[in-house]
């Protein structure tokens, strides 16, 4: 893949001052009360360690790891749960942070598991990105940042066969010059 091809679609800027006001969300929701974030590996990894920052109360995270992807530009359609240790969540605020919602599936498949394992106080979901267009199932982010089409991005945690996670910003390449 040449990265000169890439589109920025969102720069440093935009993403961090989205992260803000979703944090100003947050603790207007929250206030004083205790949150468990849960940041779902490896996508979510840049959105949750910025997010947090902005969070006010007291608060643990954890980290899990799902996948979808088989290194390709598409859902395999299966989520694998390659590691959900997770600590007890009944009565506790869950707050899971995501980085795209596309199908729905890994968020469906998180969901269910948490509902089936524990009775929390409350479950949200934050997802920096929603790609609306492409839902399979009925789930849909609490909050999220920004809403997508249907595009590969890259950049900010989303990568291309696990490359360009690093970058600041987030941009997409054309299928056709996928190679
Ligand atoms: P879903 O299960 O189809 O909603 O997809 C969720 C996961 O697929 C996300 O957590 C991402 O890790 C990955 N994903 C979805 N769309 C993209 C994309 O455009 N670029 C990179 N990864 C993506
Ligand atoms: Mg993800």
């Amino acid at each position: 893949m040449d990265i000169n091809k890439l589109k920025i679609l969102f720069d440093e800027n935009q993403i961090q001052e989205r992260i803000k006001e979703i944090g100003n969300e947050l603790n207007k929701l929250y206030g004083e009360e205790e949150v468990i974030a849960v940041c779902v590996l490896k996508g979510a990894v840049m959105f949750a360690a910025d997010l947090v920052k902005h969070l006010k109360m007291p608060l643990k995270l954890e980290f899990i790891r799902l996948s979808s992807y088989n290194g390709g530009t598409s859902t395999s359609g299966k989520v694998n749960a390659v590691n959900i240790a997770l600590p007890d969540l009944n009565e506790k605020n869950v707050l899971i942070i995501e980085d795209i919602v596309d199908t729905g599936l890994t968020a469906k498949f998180l969901l269910d598991f948490i509902n089936c394992n524990f009775h929390t106080k409350s479950t949200k979901f934050c997802s920096l990105l929603d790609k609306k267009v492409t839902r399979l199932t009925d789930v849909d982010p609490d909050y999220y940042g920004f809403e997508v089409d249907d595009k590969f991005l890259i950049g900010y945690g989303l990568d291309y066969d696990g490359f360009y996670r690093n970058l600041k910003y987030i941009g997409y390449i054309d299928k056709s010059d996928l190679e």
